[in-house]
């Protein structure tokens, strides 16, 4: 019984987690503007080289000018593109590092193996 809901719990918790998330399809985060730039960005290349790719506006406005001159992507207008610089600075941002700070080196275990310093 227990055992019956706890598989429903998680499947409910899957789905709903994959709901409205992300488009299955091309792995874009679903937000505002971005059937835009599945449109736009995935023509030449896999939708993946944008979602693993992460800058800010200005450095997504120049990827996109690299790619319109020298890659043969075609201008956008104004409009658009402001869409789809929208949608990248939103969803695309630099992440915060994730790391955790090291630990103090008094409270790391003992070094088993010999060390210069000893
Ligand atoms: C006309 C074809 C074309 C379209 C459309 C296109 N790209 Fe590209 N893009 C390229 C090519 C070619 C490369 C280089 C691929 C490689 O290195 O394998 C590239 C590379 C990239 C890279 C990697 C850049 C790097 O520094 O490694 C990103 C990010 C990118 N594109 C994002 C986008 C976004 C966002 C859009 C939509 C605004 C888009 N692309 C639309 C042709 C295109």
């Amino acid at each position: 019984m227990l055992h019956t809901f706890l598989v429903a719990a998680t499947l409910l918790l899957f789905s709903a987690a994959a709901c409205g998330e992300t488009d299955p399809d091309s792995g874009l985060i679903v937000d505002e503007h971005w059937q835009l730039v599945k449109a736009n960005c995935s023509a030449c290349h896999s939708p993946k080289l944008v979602t693993q790719n992460r800058g800010s506006r200005q450095n997504w406005l120049k990827t996109i000018r690299w790619m319109q001159e020298t890659q043969g992507l075609w201008q956008f207008d104004a409009v658009t593109e402001t869409a789809i610089l929208d949608y990248l600075e939103k969803n695309y941002a630099p992440a915060a590092a994730s790391r955790r700070a090291p630990l103090n080196r008094l409270l790391m275990p003992v070094n088993p193996y010999p060390t210069e310093t000893g």
